[in-house]
Parts: C-alpha cells; sequence; structure tokens
C-alpha cells in the first residue's frame, strides 16, 4: 500500500486516483475547486465516464479515496505525488505550464520527507527539469532538504474507456533516471502490470515526447483516412472498402483508420498543435505535424460542405431546418472540446438554417457550450429532432445512432436527406428507403452531387 497524493481532479487526475484506491492504495485527490471536491466526497463526479461513479463512491466509502481542497495536508505524508492538472494551450498553441510549475510550489513548500513527484500531465519536453527545479528552490526557501525525484510517467486514457484503460493500461511509460524510483513506481503498479511486464522505463525527456508522438501519430492515420476519402468520394471509390483493403496489413491495422467529421476532444488538437510548437522551437520545421491538423481543421467543414453541394449552394439554406444527432466529440462521453459539431452548429446557422440537435450525454454541456441562441433547439430524443426537420446529419457514432428507423426518416424529413459524418450506415440499406444519403468518402453518394 501506498500514501497517493493527486493533484488535480480532471479526467486523468480522477480516473487514476480511482484506479489507485481500487487496487488497494490510499489515496487524497487535491483540487483547487471547493464545489467540485464536496460533490466528489459525496460520490457525485463531474463528467460522464463509464463505471467511474460507482467506483468513486465505494472507494469514498471504504475510506481509501479522499478528496480535499486542502493541498499543505495532503501533501505532507503521501509518498508518491501526482501532477494531472491541465496544460491550456497558449496563444502560440504551446501547452501553459503554470498550474503544473504551482503544483511544483505547494510541493516544495509542504513536503516533510523523501517524494516522488510523477507527471501524468502532457507537458512538453523539459517540464519535469523545472518541476524539479521549482521544488528544489521553494525547498531551499524553507531551508529543507529532502530527496525528490521528478519523474515523466505520461497518461493514456481514452475518453469514455477510461476505468478499463487505467485498470488494464497496454503500456505504463516511467521516465527516470534512477532506479530506486523505478523499483518503487514498478510496486505502486504492481496490480496493473500482471500476466506481462508493461512496465517501459526510459529517460526522462524520451517519456516527455512518447505521449506527444502517440498522439500525434494516432492523429495523423485519422487525417491521412479523411485526406483519402476525400480521394476517394472524387473519384468515385468507396474509403469503407480501401478502409478493410489497407487494414488487413498488420503493419497497417484496423485501428485509427476511420474516416470522418474530423477529431476532436482534449488531447489530439491540443497535442498535435503543442507538438508542432516544440519543434519550431527546436528549429525543426514540423511539415507532416502542421499538415495533420491542417487537414483536420478542413475535415471539420466538409460535412457543411456536402450539405451545400446537395441545396446547390449555402446560400440555398436560409431557412431549412436540420435534426443534428451527436454534439460529443465522439460517443461515451459529454466532452464537446473541438468537437466537430461546434464547427457544423456554427456553419449552419451562419446560412441562416435552424438546427434541432439530440444527444444522449452532452445536452447539458451543449447548453453551456452554445447558449440557447435563436435557431438552434436541444430535444429529449432523436425522434423529437425530426419534428419539422428537412434533413439529417448525424455527427457522433453513438450506439443509438446506429441502426434509425429508416423509414421513419423517409416520412419526417421533408427534403429526404441523410448526412452521415461517421459512415454508420449502408448506402443502399438507407436509399431503399427513398432518402438520399451522404457519407464521407464514399464515392456512390458523391456521384449524385458531382
Ligand atoms: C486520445 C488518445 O486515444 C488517448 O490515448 C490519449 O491519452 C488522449 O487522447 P480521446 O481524446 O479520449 O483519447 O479519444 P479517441 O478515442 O482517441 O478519439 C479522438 C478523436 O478522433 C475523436 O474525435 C474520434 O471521433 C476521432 N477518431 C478516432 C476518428 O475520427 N477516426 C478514428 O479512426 C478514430
Amino acid at each position: 500500500m501506498f500514501r497517493v497524493c493527486i493533484f488535480g481532479t480532471g479526467y486523468v487526475g480522477l480516473v487514476t486516483g480511482t484506479c489507485l484506491a481500487e487496487v488497494g492504495h490510499h489515496v487524497t485527490c487535491v483540487d483547487i475547486d471547493a464545489d467540485k471536491i464536496d460533490g466528489l466526497n459525496e460520490g457525485r463526479i463531474p463528467i460522464y465516464e463509464p463505471g467511474l461513479e460507482p467506483m468513486v463512491r465505494d472507494n469514498v466509502r471504504d475510506g481509501r479515496l479522499h478528496f480535499t481542497t486542502d493541498a499543505a495536508e495532503a501533501v505532507s505524508d503521501a509518498e508518491v505525488l501526482f501532477i494531472a492538472v491541465g496544460t491550456p494551450p497558449d496563444e502560440d498553441g504551446s501547452a501553459d505550464l503554470k498550474y503544473v510549475l504551482k503544483v511544483a510550489e505547494t510541493v516544495g513548500d509542504n513536503i516533510r520527507g523523501s517524494v516522488i513527484v510523477a507527471n501524468k500531465s502532457t507537458v512538453p519536453v523539459g517540464t519535469a527539469e523545472k518541476v524539479d527545479g521549482v521544488i528544489r528552490e521553494r525547498l531551499a526557501a524553507r531551508g529543507e532538504e529532502f530527496p525528490v525525484e521528478v519523474v515523466s510517467n505520461p497518461e493514456f486514457l481514452k475518453e469514455g474507456a477510461a476505468v478499463d484503460d487505467c485498470m488494464r493500461p497496454d503500456r505504463i511509460i516511467v521516465g527516470t533516471r534512477s532506479k530506486e524510483t523505478a523499483d518503487r513506481l514498478r510496486q505502486l503498479y504492481a496490480p496493473f502490470n500482471r500476466n506481462h511486464d508493461r512496465l517501459i522505463i526510459m529517460d526522462v525527456r524520451s517519456a516527455e515526447l512518447t505521449k506527444y508522438a502517440a498522439n500525434a501519430m494516432l492523429a495523423t492515420k485519422i487525417s491521412f483516412m479523411n485526406e483519402m476519402a476525400n480521394v476517394a468520394e472524387r473519384v468515385g471509390a468507396d474509403i469503407e472498402m480501401i478502409r478493410k483493403g489497407i487494414g488487413s496489413d498488420p503493419r497497417i491495422g484496423w485501428h485509427f483508420i476511420y474516416p470522418g467529421a474530423g477529431y476532436g476532444g482534449s488531447c489530439f488538437p491540443k497535442d498535435v498543435r503543442a507538438l508542432a510548437s516544440t519543434a519550431r522551437e527546436h528549429d525543426v520545421e514540423p511539415e507532416l505535424i502542421s499538415a495533420v491538423e491542417s487537414v483536420n481543421e478542413r475535415q471539420k467543414k466538409h460535412l457543411f460542405e456536402l450539405v451545400a453541394r446537395h441545396y446547390h449552394g449555402g446560400e440555398n439554406l436560409r431557412g431549412k431546418t436540420f435534426a443534428l444527432w451527436g454534439l460529443s466529440f465522439k460517443p461515451d462521453t459529454d466532452d464537446m472540446r473541438e468537437a466537430s459539431s461546434r464547427t457544423l452548429v456554427a456553419q449552419l446557422r451562419e446560412a441562416g438554417a435552424s438546427v434541432r440537435a439530440y444527444d444522449p450525454e452532452a445536452m447539458d454541456e451543449a447548453r453551456r457550450v452554445f447558449g440557447e441562441p435563436e435557431g438552434l433547439a436541444f430535444c429529449d430524443s432523436s425522434e423529437a429532432t425530426l419534428e419539422g426537420a428537412d434533413a439529417l446529419i448525424v455527427l457522433t457514432e453513438w450506439k443509438q445512432f446506429r441502426s434509425p428507423d429508416f423509414r421513419l426518416l423517409a416520412r419526417s424529413l421533408s427534403d429526404r436527406v441523410v448526412f452521415d459524418g461517421r459512415n454508420l450506415y449502408e448506402p443502399a440499406d438507407v436509399e431503399s428507403m427513398g432518402l438520399a444519403y451522404y457519407a464521407i468518402g464514399r464515392g456512390r453518394s458523391c456521384a449524385a452531387v458531382s
């Protein structure tokens, strides 16, 4: 059993803290937001994440998981401290370290003995050294000298599958120069590291860069497929066939080759930009990484282009009403950060169209993001969006949107057309109901518009 303190109760901090408590460690999570901490102590979690709420409640009840705003107290007897606070992008796209360095100050001001400080926040190369410097400065100001080891321990969890990713990680990266620290973290992670060794020990800078490399690689696969989809659309080929054709090559693989309405979320857009900024700072022109981002920005606007083409020009969208299914950046989350829905809703409203939107989890978040502007109605169900709608647009691949009643769609949508930003349906199934169908990179449907 380790005494663990975690700074930050966002996705990463909350999930990591809860999973560490679940396997028996004694965990205190610290956040500056008192309302959030009160809610968490009562078992209410501020995010939608499958499986997390009961796990938080059980571990709080069993006394292994605590939430507090009192950082000084939480730090004082911890053996391992995790930094899991946000690193929002600066104006130039680089990661802003103010919250991370503030935690370093708190650590330096309050520790009472030897600690390992593990950084889980996604931070630029060199941050561990900065954190180390700040802690040592603060200790020196107190006239103290404790052994402190700052390591990089990046997190790879996915929203919507975060608990599972944390309980069954495919790798645990630890960047440290100390064998003793590596051994301590091996003990801490032992319950997650059964059957085969998932711990990869490396130097601190490589660990910091690994996180960016992983996200940028995945984002590259997506942008590649989106660009390929646009080619397929134009040449009259079907990207879904191409996806199957290339995914079967194990060197390419099946994952992250789904074309769509562009990637969003809290990680890919931010990390791709931050990596480009790091490269530039070190005199490397990030040609490929920059293209990954610009292809994605273009892709977020692609569905609107299909809509505008179908109606023979964006000017003809004035007065039209679109049912919109899916607002979150991906299924199983209420997160709308950098979601394609934000771009599309703005484009449709700018063109004078109205939108009737529904998302299984993100309605509260959508109200917060959009407010209640004219021309945007929030509906209680996917069926309710169809009332008075001319066309349907599907933007997030929630399970509940996968097999809709096409007869109902054909009866309800006055223009009898479906735009699918995630390639959920078989074109023939939709078209046999008398609906026009547009998807991403599926040449047949493109032929109808070009
Ligand atoms: C990602 C990484 O997967 C995770 O390892 C890291 O720790 C944080 O960033 P997350 O942002 O939660 O996780 O979502 P993910 O499932 O990776 O999807 C990101 C975006 O890419 C979504 O908008 C999704 O719709 C899109 N995507 C994903 C595609 O468009 N096509 C694909 O084939 C896969």
